[in-house]
């Protein structure tokens, strides 16, 4: 199994125990029996899969089901029977199948050390960056890659990058050529390529933070002469207040808080709400706990995230700052699979 070669910055861990790490576990003896039955549900399922595999027919079809049937024994075993059939899954001959799929295998080989990368993420957004990368694929590879990267967390990702873009643009349409936004983990920032605002020069700046030199690099030269201003910075450096950025109008993180534990997400908001001006928005996005991919994520892809529920969400906005001073929303994304929370700072 391909293991994180480092943690990051010790705050925000994105390996896959550090996510199952916060389950609760049952008793023992009861445990082992629904283990036993959810292998042989497993062992069903993947022979009725590599059957359709093998027949070469509707490859799609046949991966979309198999996606559905492992959310479904996810949800029907529970978090301490389903951890436990990871690593069988896992060494199952069919991830040598589905590995086939350049998203699938490059979540599972993590090339650079940690679930999530920006690179990752590019293939969902069909970027130019892994063009090359998709290209080497065999043709099953590729058959399934078209079903994985339209499933519905792809989908709801690719709506998060456009709800990012239309939060800068209209943020700029309200405070002028004065706007300030800061992006938190901001990957590859692939959400500026579509900003009008950034392409007519109506932003002042628009600081994008990320604790991987690579994804910095990728923004140091993709946006070179931008007002986009990359910082090689991290969750750690923000909460112990070392970056010294100043206010912003919009501050955001897309593809963090899934990694991290309640108690820093509710200090990070807070920090984000001391940054931000008066009037100014901050918003959250995490993988809502409707999703329906998270079966095959985290076993062929071994990429785990902590899903949130809307309470889970409100939990963290209204621990983020003093009730009378901010205006609060959560609300979920068209499919449900990624939900967003929204705080205003009052003027
Ligand atoms: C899933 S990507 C999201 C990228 C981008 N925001 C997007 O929506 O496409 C997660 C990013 O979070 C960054 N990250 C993870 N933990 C971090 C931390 N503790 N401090 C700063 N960045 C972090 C990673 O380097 C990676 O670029």
């Amino acid at each position: 199994m391909a293991q994180p070669l480092f943690s990051l910055d010790g705050q925000s861990l994105i390996t896959p125990q550090s996510v199952s790490n916060n389950l609760p576990s049952p008793s023992q003896d009861h445990e082992t029996g629904l283990l036993r039955t959810a292998e042989a549900e497993f062992a069903i399922v993947i022979n009725l899969a590599t059957q359709r595999f093998a027949a070469g027919n509707h490859l799609p079809d046949a991966v979309r089901w198999l996606i559905g049937q492992l959310h479904d024994i996810r949800q029907k075993f529970g978090a301490a029977v389903w951890q436990k059939l990871i690593p069988i899954i896992q060494a199952h001959s069919s991830a040598k199948i589905l590995q086939q799929c350049p998203f699938t295998r490059w979540s599972f080989e993590k090339p650079r050390g940690y679930s999530g990368d920006a690179g990752l993420i590019d293939f969902i957004y069909g970027h130019p960056a892994v063009a090359e990368e998709v290209a080497r694929s065999t043709r099953l590879g590729l058959d399934i890659f078209e079903y994985t990267i339209n499933a519905p967390g792809p989908v709801a990702v690719r709506e998060r990058r456009d709800i990012l873009t239309r939060y800068v643009d209209d943020t700029a349409a309200r405070t002028g050529s004065d706007t300030e936004v800061l992006a938190i983990a901001a990957g590859h920032l692939r959400e500026a390529e579509a900003s009008t605002a950034l392409a007519e020069g109506r932003l002042k700046r628009w600081v994008a933070l990320d604790q991987d030199p690579q994804s910095i690099g990728s923004i140091s030269s993709q946006f070179h002469g931008t007002r986009v201003e990359p910082i090689d910075g991290s969750v750690r450096g923000l909460l112990a207040r070392k970056h010294q950025i100043g206010t912003f109008h919009l501050i955001y993180a897309a593809g963090l808080y899934d990694y991290l534990t309640d108690k820093v997400a509710i200090r990070l908001t807070q920090i984000c709400m001391e940054m931000l001006k008066p009037g100014g928005i901050f918003l959250f996005a995490n993988f809502s706990d409707e999703m329906a991919d998270d079966g095959y994520m985290e076993s062929y892809m071994n990429w785990e995230l902590l899903q949130r529920s809307e309470a889970d969400m409100w939990r963290i906005a209204n621990a983020s700052a003093a009730e009378n001073t901010v205006d609060k929303r959560v609300w979920f994304g068209t499919n449900r699979n990624i939900i967003y929370s929204t705080i205003r700072k009052l003027p």
